[in-house]
Parts: structure tokens; sequence; C-alpha cells
């Protein structure tokens, strides 16, 4: 089943997300929740702080999980997603650091960091809700187009656009050329996904997404067949 809220606002968007996740901590206290970076769940985060402060939500219980990291970034990297995580929602909240998981990037043994992942994932019981942003060209995660279906946790090399683009986070040059994700089967696993999108630059890409036919080129169309997808989002041009 497939629900499409249209928000009035980058505001409104963050908070109906956040409302959503925050009802499934509230149904479920100890649940699993995945989680994303970039720059859309940014007011969710907020958001989920501002409540957490209210006393509103109680994250004690809570396990999280997120979609990626870099490769060779220590995780006290301030370009790292774990740091992005902790200034954002972790240090913010009650979260319990043993409960907050990013995939090791910096693991001398790649593979086997990416099977302690998912096997980490599943000792949880699997994710309860995935929160997702996409990309412009339709990506989930790293999971860039082409990127087949059937993946867990793997390792990607980052396209050479993504890396000239990142190129200025990284003023000594040291450029993360790959990534560690989340597959899509894995991300498909999950009980519950939470896709928010903002922004004109997202609208051929969510339209495609969810209107369009299924396919490697568009990685966020498989979604189509998740039993449980909300989307929320915020692309109209004039708004
Ligand atoms: P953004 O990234 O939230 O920074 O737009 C989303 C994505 O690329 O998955």
């Amino acid at each position: 089943m497939m629900r499409i809220i249209k928000a009035k606002s980058y505001q409104d968007l963050s908070r109906k997300a956040a409302n959503i996740i925050s009802a499934q901590v509230i149904l479920k206290p100890n649940c699993v929740l995945g989680l994303a970076t970039g720059s859309t769940p940014l007011g969710t985060y907020r958001q989920l702080v501002e409540w957490y402060r209210k006393d509103d939500i109680d994250f004690s219980k809570v396990t999280t999980f997120n979609l990626d990291e870099y490769v060779g970034l220590r995780p006290d990297d301030p370009q790292s997603y774990y740091s992005y995580m902790r200034q954002n929602l972790f240090d913010l909240t009650n979260l319990r650091p043993g409960s907050c998981h990013v995939p090791d990037g910096c693991a001398v043994d790649l593979a086997a960091a990416c099977r302690d992942y998912d096997a980490a994932i599943s000792e949880a019981g699997g994710i309860d809700l995935q929160l997702l942003g996409i990309g412009s060209n339709g990506h989930i995660a790293f999971n860039e187009p082409g990127a087949a279906f059937e993946k867990d946790t793997h390792i990607v090399s980052l396209r050479e656009s993504t890396i000239a683009a990142n190129s200025r986070f990284f003023p000594d040059g040291c450029v993360p050329r790959q990534a560690i994700t989340m597959g899509i089967r894995l991300i498909m696993q999950a009980r519950k996904i939470l896709l928010i999108a903002d922004g004109p630059g997202k609208r051929n890409a969510l339209h495609r997404a969810l209107y369009g036919p299924i396919s490697a080129e568009i990685p966020a169309s498989i979604l189509q067949l998740h039993p449980d997808l909300t989307v929320i989002c915020h692309v109209k041009e004039d708004d």
C-alpha cells in the first residue's frame, strides 16, 4: 500500500515525518528505526529533538541503523555520517550510544563489516520503520541507477560526479571514493518505509519512482512493490 501526503512546506513535511516516527516510537518503544542522512531529514530530526526536550518522545529503548557511510572516514571525522547523526540526533536525545548503528567505513575487512551489519539488523528483529530520502536521479542510499535490486549491505564505488560534488567538503583532497550502503533488498525488508522528498529538483525523480516502470534506472521505483510505503513530499515549483 502506498500513501502519498503532499506537504505545504518543508516545515510541514518535517513535522509530518516526525509525527510518523514519533507514533512508531509510542506504539513500540523498543522499535528499530532505519535512519538517513542528507539535507532533507534535518528538519525531521530537529522536530524530534524538540519533542524529546518537551518530554513528548522517549528514545531510551529505541535501536537505530543508518543507511550508509563513507569508506575510509573515521566515525569522528566531521564529514562522516556518524558525525552528522551525532550532531543532529544521537547526542541531542536519550538514544543510547550502543543502540545507534552506522556502517563501519573504517573496518579493515569491509566485506565482514557488511555481513556484520546485516546480522546486527536481523538480531535486532529487522527494521520497523525506515526513513529514506531520494536523489534527483532516483537513487536511494548509495544505490545509484543501475544498482542490483537483490543486495543487502555492500560496498559501492562512488561516481566521479559524486566525488567531484563532495570534494568541496574535503579540502585536504582525501575525498572518499567508496561507501558502504544498505542494499535495496535490505531496505525493502523494512516493515514500513517513510520516503521524504523536498524541492522541485526531486519532482521528476519522485514522479518516475512512484508512477513509472519499476527499473534499476530509477532505484526508488522498486518502492512501488513495498507493502507499507508512505511518501511525504513538497516538490511543487511554486511553494
Ligand atoms: P538530500 O539527499 O536529502 O541531501 O537531498 C537525499 C539523497 O540523496 O538520498
